[in-house]
């Protein structure tokens, strides 16, 4: 039997799973999505299910990763629930997925790190990611990215993932408060800061069975929810310590740096005249490349800086997501660590050579993660711990013995939230087959009234 591993730290996991969290969800993608699904209204529908569906749902994962001590599939048959572990082997399964397109966009961002050096993006920003963006290059600086992320998990809990995150969580948050001052001199600034923060219920009212769904994949998506990244990181803690405290911050924290990313991103694309969203996913590179580039001056250093911190959070995501799948290998099958590392890190390469070979898959991928498997993991294990798991709120109060919150939590557990990850799911489901078949169930019963 291999030794398991366990974090040196409470900070080292805090802090690793901070990591996890903050990644190209809050820099990259959280602007797109908020610019595409209509602005602050769409903020504050993810704003809600940050805090009032992801922070419980969090505590969910971490209850089933301290009370097991095991990776998400093996974790259900240590507690005794062996039926249920399909639950965890759709995050496996969901985090192959995410790999294969996340490691193509970090691709891109290393890339525009070495590209602030020589200035190659200055000239024509959109021309460059364009180039960039698809193709044999792509191809190439997915591999570099694969190897980073898979060159930290060789090393295993402490020497790899637990230091590597030490450097990365102030760096980034330096590096956007001074974009975001930055920002806030430009012309755009104050139109911008309206866009995102004055919300427009009339586009709630129309395009609800849109933002919904995209306001709830966001949340999962950013706070690492869904995959079991949470049960892995949390199976190796070997203190109890109050999971609502460490919770709260890795959410807060998570939260803090998305908003902020906000406040840098949309006064420069008012500044530039653009349409927030319509970007799609090289909004951030075309529109904060651009800004970068018309610096008064240090645009290269600036550049370099805030790419390599983007990077730094980009690994120190997927790092969770590529540990959780060489965890199974490691507890289930005693497969060598190393062995399982490059293996898996190779498969992922793979499965992300069409993202970056055809722009058109990332989406795909994207859609696939965010908006169905995530939440389907995730309802899972929500009804798991709600309803199944009798040990849960007894591994809840460990840390934080007496709190009323452990009962709020459970009921809050067992029916709103499993509840709204349903509809959620439900409406997902309906709009992927209306897309195939152009039935849309909802519209049509909506249509009955
Ligand atoms: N939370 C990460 C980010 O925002 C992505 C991620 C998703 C990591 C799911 C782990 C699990 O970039």
């Amino acid at each position: 039997m291999i030794k398991r591993e366990s974090w040196a730290t409470r900070l080292g996991f805090i802090l690793a799973a901070v990591g996890s969290a903050v990644g190209l969800g809050n820099v990259w993608r959280f602007p797109f999505q908020v610019g595409q699904e209509g602005g602050a209204a769409f903020l504050l529908i993810y704003l809600f299910f940050v805090f009032l569906i992801g922070f419980p749902a969090m505590l969910v994962e971490f209850v089933i990763g301290r009370g097991s001590k095991r990776n998400p599939i093996g974790a259900f048959k240590k507690i005794g629930y062996e039926k249920w572990k399909f639950a965890g082997a759709i995050g496996v399964f969901t985090g192959f997925v995410i790999m294969a397109f996340y490691s193509v966009v970090g691709g891109w961002v290393f890339r525009y790190a070495g590209a602030s050096i020589t200035g190659a993006y200055f000239a024509e920003p959109a021309v460059y990611f364009s180039s960039i963006s698809t193709g044999y290059g792509a191809l190439l600086f997915h591999a570099v990215f694969m190897l980073f992320v898979g060159g930290i998990v060789y090393f295993g809990v402490r020497r790899g993932i637990e230091l590597a995150v030490k450097f990365m969580v102030p760096s980034i948050v330096a590096l956007l408060a001074l974009l975001g001052i930055y920002a806030s001199t430009l012309p755009g600034a104050f139109e911008g800061y309206a866009w995102y923060l004055s919300p427009d219920f009339s586009v709630l009212a129309q395009n609800w069975t849109s933002i919904l769904p995209a306001a709830a994949g966001q949340a999962f998506f950013t706070l690492s929810l869904g995959m079991g990244a949470l049960i892995t990181y949390s199976s190796y803690m070997n203190k109890d310590d109050n999971l609502a405290v460490d919770g709260a911050s890795i959410v807060g924290a998570d939260t803090f740096i998305a908003v902020l990313v906000g406040f840098v991103v949309f006064p420069i694309i008012f500044t530039m005249g653009a349409v927030p969203g319509e970007g799609g996913p090289g909004e951030l590179f075309v529109g904060l490349g651009g800004a970068i580039a018309e610096l008064p001056f240090g645009a290269n250093a600036f550049g370099l800086l805030f790419f390599l911190a983007v990077f730094i959070a980009a690994v120190s995501s997927s790092i969770s997501i590529l540990e959780t799948i060489v965890s199974w290998l490691i507890d289930n099958f005693e497969i060598d660590r190393k062995v399982a590392s490059v293996g898996i890190s190779s498969l992922i390469f793979l499965a992300g050579i069409p993202v970056a070979l055809d722009m058109n898959w990332l989406t795909i991928f994207d859609d696939l993660a965010a908006l169905i498997l995530l939440p389907l993991g995730m309802f899972f294990l929500v009804l798991f711990v709600g309803w199944f798991y009798k040990e849960a709120t007894e591994e809840l109060s460990k840390g934080m013995e007496g709190s009323r919150i452990v009962k709020i939590w459970l009921w809050h557990v067992r029916i709103p939230i499993l509840i709204i990850i349903g509809m959620v799911l439900v409406i997902n489901f309906n709009s992927y087959i209306a897309e195939y078949t152009g039935i849309d169930f909802i519209e049509y019963v909506l249509s009955i009234f």
